[in-house]
């Protein structure tokens, strides 16, 4: 049996590759994040979370391209720190993750080439959402979601 040990550099192509095939490049990634936060500034209960924090939103705007170009892509573009920039907010709810999911997951209907792209994002988004609300509610989010 031989084992193909793969070097970081041909990992990353074969998830720009992968990527490729599901459509996502730099253009989608900065409609879905102006879509996504353009529909986030406007919800009853995300937008004044949202809009009490977040005094430039170019700027912000344009970290949230990095970030998701930095998962979905593997750019490696961001270097932020999503945990103590989501447990210093208060007033947030469990519940609002859901929210924020579902806007998501509508932007996401809107804007994708096809399913498998929605499921691509999707995916990834659930699980960086655990993992906030996991730092944000501690173990209550493992008993009740
Ligand atoms: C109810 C859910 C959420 C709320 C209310 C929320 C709110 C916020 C706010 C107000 C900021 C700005 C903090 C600051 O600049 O001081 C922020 C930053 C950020 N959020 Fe969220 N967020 C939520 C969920 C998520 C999810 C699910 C993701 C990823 C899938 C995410 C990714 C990020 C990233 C990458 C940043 C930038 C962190 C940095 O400064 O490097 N957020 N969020």
């Amino acid at each position: 049996m031989t084992y193909q040990v793969r070097s970081a550099e041909e990992r990353r192509l074969a998830i720009q590759e992968n990527a490729s095939r599901l459509g996502i490049d730099d253009a989608l990634i900065s409609e879905l994040v102006e879509t996504f936060y353009g529909r986030v500034r406007t919800h009853p209960r995300l937008g004044s979370i949202f809009n009490g924090e977040i005094d430039d939103w170019p700027e912000h705007l344009a970290k949230l391209k990095d970030f998701w170009a930095s998962v979905a892509l593997n750019a490696g573009r961001y270097s932020g720190k999503p945990v103590p920039a989501h447990t210093k907010l208060e007033g947030v709810r469990r519940e609002d993750f859901a929210d924020w999911l579902g806007l998501f997951r509508l932007t996401l209907e809107d804007i994708a080439p096809g399913a498998e792209t929605v499921d691509y994002f999707m995916v990834r988004a659930e699980r960086i959402a655990q993992s906030l609300k996991l730092a944000m509610f501690g173990l209550e989010t493992l008993e009740r979601g």
